[in-house]
């Protein structure tokens, strides 16, 4: 079997230069799509920032959701976005410049955020979980820094969930063996809200929407990434590999490809 270290480019152990316009074309895709709108719109109006508030942004990536939130913390607010990849905090800048917007960057780690006791009103940490090697650690970084009554939105994918169509189903099987191998915390999703509670947090609400991806150029490059690992652990031949691929791409091509995993969001606040 392969090595069993996360081998996901969105690790922060894992960031490449080489990676970054790869990670930006998967986030702007995954962006447009239904399931991520959705669940984003229900965490913003669960989060109900208001002006004035102090607000940060976990893991931001190329910033979409920190430029929101300053518009909504605007006037008088301030956003900041904590990103650990220099090459994704440069995006996540260069657009911020070109929208106009008040959001700040800062390089800085979920796991020691570089912000003081009760200094913010409201956190998002969104998609990060899964990608943590002690994500318990971040669930108390984020009590930490918020005030007393300050809220969060906590959003994660929950690896377990994968489908993939078509595909034989035992390669299918060995792909999602990858997946759960390749995130640090691959089963993210389902414990956001323990984790919260852990830290003393009082959670207001849960929600899911299922990320569905159906386009072969996004679908292709991961399941690709998955398929090499899958052999090399020796899960599937490589004729099997060709043979998904194969099959992957005549689905995409009819519009029958289905990638989806299910994506769960906590809204939560510390008690006063
Ligand atoms: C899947 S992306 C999500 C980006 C953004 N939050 C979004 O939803 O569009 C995961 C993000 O987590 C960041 N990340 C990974 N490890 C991190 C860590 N230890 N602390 C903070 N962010 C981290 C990555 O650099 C990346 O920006």
């Amino acid at each position: 079997m392969g090595d069993s270290r996360p081998t996901s480019e969105f690790h922060a152990g894992n960031i490449s230069a080489s990676s970054v316009e790869r990670l930006v074309a998967a986030l702007d895709a995954q962006e447009g799509t239904p399931g991520v709108r959705r669940l984003r719109a229900w965490a913003h109006r669960g989060l109900d920032a208001r002006p004035g508030e102090r607000v940060l942004d976990i893991g931001t990536g190329t910033g979409s959701e920190v430029r929101a939130l300053a518009a909504a913390v605007s006037p008088g607010g301030d956003a900041l976005g904590v990103e650990p990849n220099p090459g994704l905090r440069a995006v996540a800048e260069q657009r911020t410049a070109e929208a106009g917007s008040t959001a700040r960057f800062a390089e800085g780690d979920a796991l020691a955020l570089p912000l003081g006791d009760a200094s913010v009103d409201l956190v998002w940490c969104e998609r990060v979980f899964q990608h943590l090697d002690e994500p318990q650690k971040a669930a108390g970084e984020i009590a930490r820094v918020l005030r007393p009554g300050g809220r969060v939105a906590l959003l994660d994918t929950d690896w377990a969930t994968a489908i993939l169509h078509p595909g034989e189903p035992e390669v299918v099987k060995a792909l999602s063996a990858a997946a759960l191998a390749a995130a640090a915390n691959p089963y993210a999703g389902r414990r956001l809200v323990g984790q919260l509670r852990a830290e003393g947090f009082e959670i207001d609400d849960v929600g899911s929407q299922a990320l569905i991806q159906d386009r072969l150029e996004t679908v292709e490059p991961l399941i690709r990434m998955l398929g090499e690992t899958a052999v090399r652990s020796g899960l599937i031949t490589e004729p099997q590999r060709d043979r998904l691929y194969e099959e992957l791409t005549a689905a995409g091509e009819h519009g029958a490809l289905h990638l989806s995993v299910t994506m769960f969001g906590v809204i939560a606040h510390r008690p006063d």
